[in-house]
């Protein structure tokens, strides 16, 4: 491999609207996609639209990533196929709390935590484990901007995105010298995909021009990246605020995550 073009890159998640762009900008690039999702059905789409707009030859599987037994298996049989280069960990679940509610039930932040962090060091512990027995590679970490300073509206969301970020800034200095990178990815708002809420979405881009910026963070060997540029300073700037005030900026912001003492 030479890291800034793959051979062969693993996504997991790929049927969603991130993951289908990320295939999209990666086709013209790699000889070999494995993609994963929970719905075959989605896959079988991608794999019979691809390959007449790229050249990669995409290789699709149904695996519930929160399933280690199937996780395991399903990168396997990616090996098999050919050294994996890079690992894309993209599978997630997301959208705002409950409105007026003030906690997440135990059932969906137990999910959250399962599919979003749990499952997501699995996914980079056996890729990376892997991708050292082969020479070397690249983990690309799908977190958040929410990772950075919390979103009042999806607090479990974005402690899960935290807990990846701090994961993959760990990791990164543990796989020193190992051939391992890890690039971690910090998205503000799609316009498609999960959280598509009614509420407002500030300086939000397409799935696409996320892609875009994701892949070049990772052919450019960067640790990580926050972006679109606005979103993440504007975040930036909000983090310099006292916490009372950053409060207020955020409820107006959001416009629905005041609670509800009655809940
Ligand atoms: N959308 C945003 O504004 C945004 C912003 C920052 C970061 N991100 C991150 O970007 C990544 C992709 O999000 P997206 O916007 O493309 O959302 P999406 O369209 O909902 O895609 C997420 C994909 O992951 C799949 N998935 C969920 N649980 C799974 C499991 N147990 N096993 C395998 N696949 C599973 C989903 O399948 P189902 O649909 O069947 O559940 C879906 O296809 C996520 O990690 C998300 O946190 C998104």
């Amino acid at each position: 491999m030479s890291g800034s073009r793959p051979r062969h890159v693993a996504i997991s998640g790929a049927g969603g609207q991130l993951g289908r762009a990320l295939i999209d900008v990666l086709s013209p690039l790699a000889a070999h996609l494995s993609v994963s999702d929970l719905d075959i059905g989605r896959l079988d789409g991608i794999s019979r639209r691809v390959p007449e707009e790229g050249r990669a030859e995409i290789h699709p599987a149904p695996v519930d990533v929160g399933d280690d037994d199937a996780l395991r298996l399903w990168l396997a049989a990616c090996r098999e196929r050919a050294p994996l280069d890079w690992m894309i960990v993209n599978a997630g679940l997301g959208g705002p709390s409950p409105q007026g509610a003030l906690c997440e039930d135990p059932g969906r932040t137990a999910s959250l935590i399962e599919i979003n962090l749990r499952s997501a060091i699995e996914q980079c512990r056996i890729a990376s484990e892997m991708m050292i027995g082969n020479g070397g590679g690249r983990l690309v970490l799908i977190s958040s901007l929410s990772a950075l300073l919390g979103y009042p509206d999806a607090p479990v969301y974005a402690a899960t995105k935290a807990g990846l970020r701090a994961y993959g800034l760990s990791m990164s200095a543990r796989l020193a010298g190992t051939g391992v990178g890890i690039t971690i990815a910090l998205p503000g708002f799609l316009s498609e995909g999960m959280g598509e809420s009614g509420t407002w979405r500030p300086f939000s881009m397409t799935p696409r021009q996320a892609a875009r910026q994701i892949v070049g963070a990772a052919r450019s060997g960067r640790t990580e990246i926050s972006f679109p540029r606005p979103m993440s300073a504007a975040i930036g700037a909000l983090g310099l605020l006292p916490a009372t005030l950053r409060g207020a900026v955020y409820h107006r912001w959001s416009g629905q995550s005041q609670v509800s003492s009655q809940s």
